[in-house]
């Protein structure tokens, strides 16, 4: 939609959270991506809604309160006060804060539940069966796992009153095409694809209200009877934008993007669009289910008393660092592990050593070649194109894994950038320039490296808080950093003859516990027989049969109708191939043009979703991380690896 600023508009939301317990990692996980997608489109100019807010009623509560010998409203304050506590702390950009218990979110809920039965697609019946209060969720025998809610593998209970039930039944096929006619509507396709056989093995009209509870929004014509609490949680979505005519609604619905964990995908990809489809509200563009964070012992829980706490994190490496860990280290859609170790890893690597030390190398450089002054550049060369150029395809690949909400790529792309200005301090030695008195050439070089952490700076604006700022304090640069706009990531913003302000280093590298005692890393796991010992060896000849050769990667493009696949087009010297690699989710097919990586050159062909694959890239992975096995010297392409 266009307003008269003539801004496209774009509205996206998180799911409202239950003020069960205090918020953890996995819920500040959802909530920062969602920050940073809306940063992102605000600094590419688009009018933006950003939706939070609070799923406040329903069984889980109300047994939670009573446990504490509280009442249910009584119970949340504070846990929801601690929730927009949090918010602030990680700096979430909402435009709107929704509590289910607001008065405007009530009204509409009720007029929405009668307008249903009034057109019949609610009606009156009795509910016998199973229901699962830690997720909320009702379920028949068919789909229980044993006694045990197959989401999240807790006890169910059964349960038996009169109930008002709505017809999904009836929406059933309009579903179904919907979801075939709109391959963008469900993301990522893995999940699309278990809705699309969620609702092909048969939908069941849903229980849509509870006699045996009280903490909930009475039907309006049914006063012994609240309505369940995925009706009136999904419903936030249009209430909060005053549904059906304010305006508000008129300028922001359809929702751009609801942003939801993988678990609660079915209800925002059947049951909130057979609501919609019922009331003759357009279908919201897009629902992203992202993959769950979860640690080594398994999904984070408050039983297992293995929650992390984000303020703790903050507090201990500060807001950018976990902000950059919860953006960076998983793709986004997969599940990945959270470690501490990892955080600590990104720290030292990425922000201390890849960024921090380039703001440092250049403004020490400035400060001790050119008194500190920026100066004006002179003619390009060569390495100069290659950095511009560089840019160029940073801001291209960030925009392009934005699109398509792969935040992880999206930074790795920003530090492509940060990267490349690293190899061109290493190429273009501005030492040697200062020592052979070269200074027109020293000029550029200092110039050009200004303005990378320039772009970098402003390109970093939606997902790092703290870190822009510094970056354009110490280059002495005009204005505020957040106010920039999409134009500034054009090279040559820079105005020559700013004073530069060097500072501290702006990530210190964490030691870990080892590097602080003094002690070596840890010590081997014993009890393991190696792999030589247990006799699982091979001869040398049999692993010469694998024919594995360095290739330059010429082309890579995503594989029609995938997430996760990438066809490459890569060079052995006398030859090129084509591969298919299951990688979409770590690199952007634009930061791996140019690279030199491995391949098994010697396996059979195959055919991967219709597409020829003649060999296999390879690469190191745990968990959800992966990257690509690559050599540290210049070699011939085609080179063989023994
Ligand atoms: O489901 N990893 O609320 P909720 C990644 N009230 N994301 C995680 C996570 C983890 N380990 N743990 C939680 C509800 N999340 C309903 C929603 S919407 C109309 C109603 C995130 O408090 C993720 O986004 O259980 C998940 O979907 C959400 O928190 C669940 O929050
Ligand atoms: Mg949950």
């Amino acid at each position: 939609m266009e307003t008269e600023k003539g801004a496209k508009t774009f509205y996206l939301t998180t799911p409202i959270y239950y003020p069960s317990d205090n918020l953890h990692i996995g819920h500040a996980y959802t909530t920062v991506a969602a920050d940073a997608i809306a940063r992102f489109k605000r600094l590419q100019g688009c009018d933006v809604f950003f939706l939070t807010g609070t799923d406040e009623h329903g069984q889980k509560i109300e047994r939670k309160a009573r446990e504490q010998g509280k009442e249910p409203a009584e119970f949340i304050e504070p846990i929801v006060e601690g929730i927009k506590d949090l918010w602030r702390l990680l700096r979430i950009s909402y435009d709107d804060f929704i509590r289910t218990t607001e008065q405007r979110h009530k009204e509409i809920v009720q007029r929405i539940f009668a307008r249903l039965y009034d057109q019949g697609d609610i009606y009156k019946s009795k509910y016998e069966g199973w229901y699962c209060t830690p997720c909320e969720t009702y379920w028949t025998d068919s789909k229980l796992e044993g006694k045990k809610c197959p989401d999240c593998g807790r006890e169910v209970e059964w349960v038996k009153e009169e109930a008002y039930f709505l017809r999904l039944s009836k929406y059933a096929d309009r579903m179904l095409k919907y979801i075939e006619d709109n391959p963008g509507f469900i993301q990522p396709e893995s999940r699309r694809n278990e809705m699309v056989s969620f609702i092909k093995s048969g939908l069941e009209d849903l229980c849509v209200s509870r006699t045996t509870l009280d903490w909930g929004i009475p039907v309006p014509f049914d006063p012994g009877h609240v309505i369940y609490v995925w009706f009136d949680a999904v419903s936030n979505y249009i209430t909060a934008l005053g549904y059906p005519d304010k305006d508000r609604f008129l300028r922001y619905w359809p929702a751009d993007l609801h942003l939801v964990g993988k678990e609660i995908v079915r209800f925002h990809t059947i049951i909130w669009p057979i609501m919609l489809m019922a009331l003759g509200v357009p279908l919201p563009k897009r629902v992203f289910g992202h993959g769950w964070m979860v640690l080594e012992s398994g999904k984070m829980s408050k039983s297992k008393g293995n929650v992390i706490d984000p303020r703790v994190l903050v507090d201990k490496y500060g807001l950018d660092a976990v902000r950059y860990f919860l953006l960076r280290e998983i793709p986004f859609g997969a599940d990945g592990f959270y470690s501490e170790e990892a955080l600590i890893n990104r720290i030292n690597v990425d922000l201390a050593n890849d960024l921090g030390n380039l703001l440092s190398r250049t403004t020490a450089m400035i400060e001790k070649y050119t008194c500190s002054q920026v100066p004006e550049p002179g003619p390009e060369g060569p390495e100069d194109a290659v950095l511009k150029e560089t840019a160029r395809k940073a801001i291209a690949g960030l925009e392009r894994s934005m699109e398509r909400l792969q935040l992880s790529n999206a930074l790795a792309s920003i530090f492509q950038l940060v990267n490349q200005s690293n190899r061109y301090i290493e190429e273009t030695s501005p030492w040697d320039l200062h020592k052979e008195g070269q200074s027109e050439r020293l000029a550029t070089v200092l110039y050009n490296l200004v303005e990378s952490l320039r772009i970098t700076a402003v390109a970093l604006t939606p997902f790092l808080m703290e870190t822009p700022g510094k970056i354009w304090q110490q280059l002495g640069l005009k204005g505020d950093v957040r106010q920039q706009t999409w134009q500034d990531l054009e090279w040559g913003g820079t105005q020559a003859g700013i004073k530069i302000c060097r500072g501290e280093p702006i990530f210190p590298r964490i030691l870990n516990q080892e590097q602080k005692t003094g002690q070596k890393g840890k010590a081997q796991k014993v009890g393991k027989p190696r792999p030589e010992e247990a006799g699982n060896t091979i001869t040398i000849d049999r692993f010469q049969e694998v024919d594995m050769r360095l290739v330059k990667i010429l082309e890579a493009e995503p594989v029609q109708g995938t997430d996760r696949l990438l066809k490459l087009r890569v060079d052995l010297g006398e030859e090129t191939r084509q591969v298919v690699a299951g990688i979409a989710q770590h690199y952007s097919p634009e930061e791996l043009i140019g690279k030199m990586v491995v391949l098994v050159a010697n396996l059979q062909p195959v055919r991967i979703r219709g597409v020829e694959s003649q060999g296999m890239i390879l690469a190191a992975t745990k968990g959800a991380a992966l990257s690509l096995l690559t050599v540290d010297r210049d070699l011939e392409r085609g080179a063989r690896i023994k």
